[in-house]
């Protein structure tokens, strides 16, 4: 049970970040938490910075000014190495361009989050393919595979380590109507399963109506509107 006193740490956790690339900072100031199981979209126009606090969000850059903690622990502060390990375990990374290892095998580029973390596990990595309807196609590499079967890869290369969080960078954006909502089906419906949390960065209004929760992000800053409950969807 969850002592009141001490409530569980968020699965992630920014606090003020500021940031930019020489010019007006593009965020400034930006403050969110997810928890556990939540679900979270990140909608704003292009060149708001979206992809830029994603970046911070996942330790792939540092925040000029505030700070970024993952289940708890402090990250931005660590060095690019101690980060990197600590992002293999904790946050599964979906980006619209899903870098996958072109000289590895699907199931290789599977467990590349799992072995960093020291955690291999190809018995559940196997199970992550199956369940993102790959079964079968572990051995391939992934220059064969289709966009929509790719950012699959991508999406159980992001769960393969048990994170806390998976970031998601318009994880739909690259693919057909189609297989666009078969990924973001996918991607919901593992980390609600697995319990971690999503940040998900898109421009689709049917997907983000099945976030739990949606920051908009405007002239540097966030507003947040809760999402109307399904049932009463418009
Ligand atoms: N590495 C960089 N160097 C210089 N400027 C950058 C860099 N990354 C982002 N920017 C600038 O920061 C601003 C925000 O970019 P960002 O990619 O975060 O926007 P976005 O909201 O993700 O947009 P989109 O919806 O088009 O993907 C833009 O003006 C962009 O040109
Ligand atoms: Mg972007």
């Amino acid at each position: 049970m969850t002592d009141p006193a001490h409530p569980p740490a968020p699965a992630l956790a920014a606090d003020q970040l500021v940031h930019g690339f020489g010019g007006p900072p593009v965020l400034k100031g930006v403050t969110l938490a997810v928890a556990a199981g939540e679900v979270l979209a990140v909608t704003g126009p292009s060149g708001s910075g979206k992809s830029t606090l994603l970046h911070l969000l996942g330790g792939l850059d540092v925040p000029q000014e505030g700070g970024v903690w993952w289940a708890g622990e402090r990250v931005d502060t660590l060095d690019t190495q101690a980060r990197a390990v600590r992002r293999a375990g904790r946050v599964g990374l979906v980006f619209q361009h899903h870098y996958l290892l072109e000289d590895l095998t699907v199931l290789q580029n599977v467990l590349i989050p799992a072995q960093l973390s020291g955690r291999s596990d190809p018995d559940r990595a196997r199970a992550l393919l199956a369940r993102v309807g790959l079964a079968g196609r572990e051995a391939a590499l992934p220059g064969v595979l289709s966009g929509g079967e790719r950012q699959r890869v991508a999406v159980a290369r992001a769960l393969s380590a048990r994170p806390a969080v998976i970031l998601a960078d318009e994880p739909t954006g690259s693919l057909d109507r189609a297989n666009a909502d078969t990924v973001a089906a996918l991607l919901l419906a593992l980390a609600r399963e697995e319990g971690a949390g999503v940040v998900m960065v898109t421009h689709d209004d049917r997907l983000s109506a099945q976030a739990d929760r949606t920051l908009h992000l405007l002239d540097g800053q966030i507003t947040e509107n809760l999402s109307l409950p399904p049932a009463l969807g418009v």
